[in-house]
């Protein structure tokens, strides 16, 4: 696992987005994981950006979502599918065939899970999966006591999740106690992991699941044994590490991280 601490939460999500678009950009059928969440509204926001002006091109991609709530169908304003086409999908230039979340209201939930996951191997497997971390310590929907060999199923949430989400709900009673997640396998199968959090509140469920020990309490703590995992938080979220200085002087050193440091490209004034 490596972990970059940036100044602050836009320097966080530029960073996170630039390496989304390098991975793009070296390979344009990048089969890419997505997650959903206040935190990745800006990312989502800064590759539309980067779509408009420079013309990142999403053309050949193929996206699978981490999770869909139970019951939601994709025109209720508070799914998944409904935030994805909302913040990316209707604002670049993918394909709707190639993007793709487990369906909430399908008849047969488990045969819904055992779908998502024959689809995510046909298409070779993720690439790259971007992940934010819930105050639960969870990983998509993977909530505290998750089985790290567990795969997409339908899983309860736990209640500080019920209780972090259920402001996006206009009406609290609809919020559904129910999702389908990929499992923790599923997610650690994926190819890299690029975690990111913002924000103080995310600090002291960052810092359990980076230094802590492994631990089903925290799913994402799972990440500590994956090969090929950034973590990227700015300085609030990153405020409980104790290696935090080790971290900063890793990553400053390391020349692969520079040519993302590097400030962007004066854009012409008609692609403004
Ligand atoms: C939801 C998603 C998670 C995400 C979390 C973070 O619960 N299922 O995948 O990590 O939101 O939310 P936020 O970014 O709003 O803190």
């Amino acid at each position: 696992m490596q972990v970059i601490i940036r100044p602050n939460a836009k320097a966080a999500v530029e960073l996170v987005a630039q390496v989304i678009a390098a991975a793009l950009r070296d390979h344009p059928r990048l089969v890419l994981g997505l997650a959903t969440g206040a935190t990745m509204e800006a990312v989502y926001a800064r590759l539309s950006a980067l779509h408009r002006k420079e013309g990142l091109d999403f053309s050949a991609c193929h996206t699978f979502n981490l999770d869909e709530y139970v019951g939601l169908p994709a025109e209720h304003p508070n799914s998944y599918r409904h935030y994805m086409n909302r913040h990316l999908f209707s604002r670049v230039n993918l394909d709707l065939r190639n993007t793709h979340l487990p369906d909430g209201t399908a008849a047969d939930l488990a045969a819904e899970c055992q779908k998502y996951e024959a689809l995510i191997g046909q298409a070779g497997g993720i690439d790259l999966q971007l992940l934010g971390i819930g105050r639960s310590g969870h990983i998509g929907f993977n909530e505290p006591l998750s089985a790290i060999n567990s795969r997409t199923r339908v899983v309860w949430l736990a209640s500080a999740t019920l209780a972090q989400n259920v402001r996006h709900f206009k009406n609290p009673t609809q919020m559904p106690r129910q999702a389908i997640t990929m499992g923790v396998a599923t997610i650690m199968e994926c190819r890299r992991c690029l975690l990111l959090a913002t924000g103080p509140d995310k600090a002291e469920v960052l810092a359990r699941a980076i230094e802590g020990p492994l631990a089903a309490m925290v799913p994402a703590s799972a990440l500590q044994i994956h090969s090929d995992c950034i973590v990227v938080a700015d300085a609030s979220a990153a405020s409980r590490l104790q290696g935090k200085q080790d971290y900063e002087r890793a990553f400053q050193n390391d020349p692969k991280w520079q040519r993302f440091l590097q400030p962007a490209p004066a854009i012409a004034a008609d692609k403004r």
